[in-house]
C-alpha cells in the first residue's frame, strides 16, 4: 500500500502572532514542520508533500529534508490541502496531516495507516472530551449541554482513499472552508471511523501550546 503525506504548512499563525509563519517557529531549536515531518517518517511514510506559504518556500526547503516536495498553499486551509491533492500521484492512500501538531508520536501514523489497509476509507486519531461542554447563545448565555461521552476531539494524520478524498474534493463547492478532511469526505457520504489519538500530538495554537510543546519535548 502506498502511501502520501500531505502536511499543511501554509497557514500564517496568526493565533501565535510570532514573527515569522507558524509552521517555521521554533520548537526546541527546530522548526515545527520539521517536526511534523520527521514524525511520518519515523513511521514509515516515505513520500511527503509539504504545502508552504510562496513567500517562504526557501526557508521551508532550507529546513527540511531534500527528498520531501513543497507546494505552494493556499489562502485557507481548504485551498492548501487542495494544492497538496494534486501531487498525490498514484498513491493508494493518503494522510492529512498539520504542520501545527509537531509531536504526534509515530504510533498514531501506524494507527491510521494501519486502518485504512484494513479497509476503511476514511480514518481519523480523536481522544475524549474531558470538560463539560455547553451550547451558549450570542450573548454568551449557556442554552444548552452536550452528551460528552458521545463526544471527540479530532486530531490529525487524517487518513483516506485517494480516490474517495479527491472525489469528495471535487465535490465540495468553491468557497467552502472545512476545518478538517474528515468534513470533507463526510459531506460526500463516506464513513469516516476512528482511531485513538494521543496528547501528545496536541494543536499549537496559541503561545501556550509552544510552552507546553517545549515542555514535553525535554522530558
Ligand atoms: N494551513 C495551511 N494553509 C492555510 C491555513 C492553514 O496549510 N492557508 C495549515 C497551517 O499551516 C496549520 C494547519 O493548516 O499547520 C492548521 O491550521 P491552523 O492551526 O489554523 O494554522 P494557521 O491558520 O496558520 O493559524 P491561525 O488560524 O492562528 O492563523
Ligand atoms: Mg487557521
Amino acid at each position: 500500500m502506498h502511501a502520501v503525506a500531505i502536511v499543511a504548512a501554509a497557514g500564517s499563525g496568526s493565533r501565535l502572532g510570532a514573527d515569522r509563519p507558524k509552521a517555521l517557529v521554533p520548537l526546541a531549536g527546530r522548526p515545527l514542520v520539521s517536526w511534523a515531518v520527521e514524525g511520518l517518517l519515523a513511521a514509515g511514510v516515505a513520500d511527503v508533500v509539504v504545502t508552504v506559504p510562496a513567500a517562504d518556500r526557501a526557508a521551508f526547503a532550507a529546513v527540511l529534508p531534500t527528498e520531501v516536495r513543497l507546494l505552494d498553499g493556499g489562502a485557507s486551509r481548504t485551498a492548501s490541502v487542495r494544492a497538496g491533492l494534486a501531487a498525490a500521484g498514484d498513491a493508494d492512500v493518503v494522510l492529512i496531516h498539520d504542520a501545527a501538531r509537531p509531536l504526534t508520536p509515530p504510533g498514531v501514523v501506524a494507527r491510521v495507516v494501519a486502518a485504512l489497509a484494513a479497509g476503511a476509507p476514511a480514518v481519523v486519531p480523536v481522544l475524549p472530551v474531558v470538560d463539560t461542554t455547553v451550547v451558549v447563545d450570542d450573548g454568551g448565555v449557556v442554552t444548552g449541554s452536550l452528551p460528552r461521552a458521545t463526544l471527540r476531539r479530532v486530531q490529525t494524520p487524517q487518513g483516506f482513499d485517494r480516490a474517495a478524498l479527491i472525489a469528495a474534493y471535487a465535490a465540495l463547492p468553491d468557497g467552502t472552508e472545512l476545518t478538517d478532511d474528515a468534513a470533507v469526505v463526510r459531506a460526500a457520504g463516506v464513513r469516516v471511523h476512528t482511531v485513538p489519538g494521543d496528547e501528545r500530538a496536541a494543536k499549537i495554537t496559541v503561545p501556550h501550546d509552544l510552552v507546553l510543546a517545549e515542555a514535553q519535548v525535554r522530558r
